[in-house]
């Protein structure tokens, strides 16, 4: 079966085509991403009006290129003169709130024929409101036009699940030979449950217990900035560039930042729950930053010292707060997804734990190109509930979509 994928919900425009046998074997036929961080660098942070627009106008080039990388992008044969009334009218409808992308689907549609699909999966939460609307309402124009139906996916279920996926082997870093040997293609009963999840994101901070796939539990989750926003935050506040993720780690690399140094607190590292709190990190940072004088906040060293115990502090926590989760649900596996888990210290410091205090816990975690949001990881979600098919008319984004409930 054929699922074409699309995700919005944060400044990603992704679409993604999976080829997936009944067993499982997965062949990924594209999985085309156009990102948006050079107009939300100017601002330090995604700005959700402004994201909107960027997919409006990214959703049908990218979905042109997505079907073209799948060599199903068709031209229709002979030419159709116009467009029957019938449906167009129903598409500006649909497409009330988009209009940029209505003027590009209409000769979209007139152009090109139905590609060989069969169904549409489409992330409709949590993320965004604004800027989940547009893949949604593009998810309802195409299954309308060309009658396919549609799968919605949880964001954050579809950042677990990215980790069905084979990967290469990353540099450094081996997951349990065991695994390796017995890598599941898209079968699930090849993971091993229960699993303990990390989701860590911009967005999401959170613990979930998997008890299969479909079946999961939040044990916990951060009360205020989720861990991304933090590193997003402090990158702000130190003068540093947007997503501030990729720029801190990259930083402490490159110029050897030491974070014994200076001394960030670890925000509920020693509760006794699951939960997070990095908005107190953020402030602390911030005092210690204003304090510094002028030479020295500009100091490279200062800078690269900085954003690695910035680094260390969100690892420590998170790091904590995983491994007690594994320990009291007797995980068998620990999956690790959202745009953090592209961070090389978070693995290897989680890989070096495991094996010191969980040495038969297998660990999962995506490959570095799937970690932040993209198409791929709505496909394989959509793959997984392939029987929930619902109407284009009954779908509806939701902001605050949350798993397991
Ligand atoms: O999953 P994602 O693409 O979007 C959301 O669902 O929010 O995650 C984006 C977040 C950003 O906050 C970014 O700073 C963070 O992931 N991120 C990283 C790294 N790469 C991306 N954080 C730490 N280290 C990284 N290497
Ligand atoms: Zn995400």
């Amino acid at each position: 079966m054929k699922i074409l994928a699309i995700e919005t919900s944060c400044d990603d425009t992704g679409i993604a085509i999976l080829d997936a046998s009944n067993t499982g074997d997965f062949n990924v036929l594209s999985n085309v991403i156009s990102s948006q961080i050079e107009i939300h660098k100017q601002y330090g942070g995604v700005f959700p009006a402004m994201a909107k627009r960027e997919h409006q106008r990214n959703l049908v080039p990218v979905l042109i290129q997505a079907l073209k990388e799948a060599e199903l992008l068709k031209t229709q044969n002979p030419k159709p003169k116009s467009q029957p009334n019938s449906k167009s009218q129903t598409i500006k409808n649909i497409l009330e709130r988009e209009p940029e992308l209505l003027k590009k689907i209409v000769p979209f549609f007139k152009k090109y024929q139905k590609p060989d699909i069969d169904f549409i999966a489409v992330t409709n939460g949590p993320g965004l409101e604004p800027c989940l609307w547009v893949g949604v309402n593009l998810a309802r124009v195409l299954s309308y036009f060309w009658n396919v139906p549609i799968i919605a996916t949880n964001h954050v279920e579809s950042h677990i699940l990215i980790n069905l996926l084979p990967i290469s082997v990353i540099p450094g870093l081996t997951r349990n030979p065991e695994t390796l040997d017995s890598r599941f293609r898209g079968n699930d009963n090849r993971v091993k449950f229960p699993a303990i999840a990390l989701v860590v994101s911009g967005g999401h901070t959170q613990i979930i217990l998997v008890k299969d796939i479909g079946d999961y539990q939040i044990l916990g989750e951060t009360r205020d900035d989720a861990a991304g926003e933090c590193f997003d935050k402090a990158a702000k506040i130190l003068g540093l560039d947007y997503p501030g993720g990729p720029v801190i780690s990259k930083l402490v690399e490159k110029i050897y930042g030491c974070p014994t140094s200076v001394n960030l607190p670890r925000p509920m590292i020693n509760t006794k729950d699951y939960d997070f709190s990095f908005s107190g990190l953020k402030t602390a940072i911030l005092y210690h930053h204003q304090k510094q004088k002028k030479t020295i906040q500009k100091n490279k060293q200062y800078i690269a010292d900085m954003c690695a115990e910035i680094q260390q502090a969100i690892i420590d926590v998170l790091i904590k707060k995983t491994i007690q989760a594994a320990k009291d649900y007797n995980a068998k596996t620990i999956i690790l997804g959202g745009g953090v888990s592209a961070n090389h210290e978070l693995k290897t410091q989680l890989l070096i734990k495991l094996h010191d205090e969980l040495p038969k816990t297998e660990f999962l975690f995506p490959e570095i190109d799937h970690s932040t949001d993209n198409g791929l990881m709505t496909a394989i979600t959509g793959y997984f509930h392939r029987d929930k098919r619902i109407d284009w008319k009954d779908l509806n984004a939701d902001a605050n979509l949350r798993i397991g409930e």
